[in-house]
């Protein structure tokens, strides 16, 4: 891949979770995207143990940056700009990817942005999808987050309409999984095993879509009652001594979340007058969320961005990508003493 081109060269760091990523971009061409990833290390334990992460972050940092500067074909005083995560995610995680970032910028003599998390999932689309539709409705949906957000100017600021009020989206597909004896992380084998089962097997419930609930929780979401109602119906299941359709309880619940989540999304877009819809997170990458998107928006003549399964989840590129966009819009760089911010709020773009 050419380093030549439009725009500023980003280098991106991610480590908010259990990925090391980091990504280069030039303007909205990915030039590279190198990953390392400690989920193996979690699997035993059913979820992402975060010493283990911050432990496998310090290993992997190096290793990855060198590996994503030789696959751009660029030498790393050739950035304009170093870009990294500073929020929200595992505070420990976080502080090795931030930590790094300055290390690079004070050595290369560039400046830093410590971006948020979630405004770097929206930002990633660019990559794939070219400029943002402004304004556009994001949702983003993973094992930590699920939220609706305005988005008129990524680089400025997201106006957050709804989120969970209980589980994040993947996370219910994760503790789903386990459930039904799937591997960690449990989204990637629901959505397999759903393939070969009926989405109408089972009437599992949707959360806030009905009465004083959705008038209070318009854009918000709620998974926690219908991980409860699947754990229910697995539990009657064994007790009778029948045989668990692992297929079709995984289509069910997967059904019950798409739609859940796509009819949230649409309403918004309808709400707020908005043309377009973006989705992105670890859980965009459902087969299943994908078609459903596009048929409900179709029919109300909105788009919808979802990009490829491997920008949707965790990755270097989208830090780099939003890094990018914030150096093309003249925005400030962070200083120097930016924090590692577990708990940075989506309506912060820039630390
Ligand atoms: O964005 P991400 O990589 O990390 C977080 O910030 O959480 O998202 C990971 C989440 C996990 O909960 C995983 O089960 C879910 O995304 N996921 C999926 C699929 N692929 C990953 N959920 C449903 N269907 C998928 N195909
Ligand atoms: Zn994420």
């Amino acid at each position: 891949m050419a380093a030549t081109g439009d725009g500023p060269l980003v280098l991106g760091i991610e480590t908010s979770c259990d990925e090391t990523g980091v990504g280069i971009v030039r303007g909205h061409t990915l030039l590279a995207d190198a990953i390392a990833s400690s989920v193996e290390e979690h699997a035993r334990f059913g979820g992402v143990v975060p010493e283990v992460a911050s432990r496998a972050h310090l290993e992997a940092m190096v290793p990855t940056i060198e590996r994503a500067c030789e696959s751009a074909g660029i030498k790393m005083y050739d950035v304009d700009a170093i870009a990294v995560t500073s929020g929200p995610g595992l505070a420990g995680a976080l502080l090795v990817g931030v930590a790094a970032a300055k290390a690079l910028a004070i050595g290369l003599g560039k400046p830093i942005y410590g971006v948020n998390h979630l405004a770097a999932h929206v930002a990633v689309d660019q990559l794939e999808h070219g400029p943002l539709p402004e304004p556009c409705i994001a949702m983003l949906v993973s094992g930590g987050h699920s939220s609706l957000l305005k988005v008129s100017d990524v680089t400025v600021g997201v106006d957050p309409l709804g989120a969970t009020i209980d589980d994040a989206a993947g996370e219910a597909f994760d503790k789903v999984a386990r459930l039904l004896g799937l591997p960690f992380p449990g989204g990637p084998y629901i959505d397999k095993a759903a393939r070969s089962g009926s989405s109408v097997a089972i009437d599992f419930p949707r959360g806030l879509t009905s009465g004083r609930d959705l008038e209070r929780h318009r854009f918000d979401f709620s998974f926690s009652g219908l991980k409860t109602a699947v754990a229910r119906w697995v539990e009657a299941r064994e007790r009778s001594g029948e045989p668990i359709p692992v297929e079709d309880v995984a289509a069910s619940f997967q059904e019950a979340v798409c739609d859940v989540l796509t009819r949230k999304a649409v309403d918004a877009a309808v709400v707020h007058g908005v043309d377009d819809i973006l989705i992105g997170g670890g859980v965009a990458a459902n087969s299943r969320l994908r078609v459903f998107a596009e048929e409900r928006a179709a029919a109300k003549g909105i788009r919808v961005r979802v990009p490829r399964p491997g920008l949707c989840t965790d990755n270097g590129a989208m830090v780099a990508a939003l890094g990018a966009e914030l150096v093309a819009r003249g925005r400030d760089a962070s200083d120097l003493d930016l924090p590692a911010d577990s708990s940075m709020p989506v309506t912060t773009v820039v630390a």
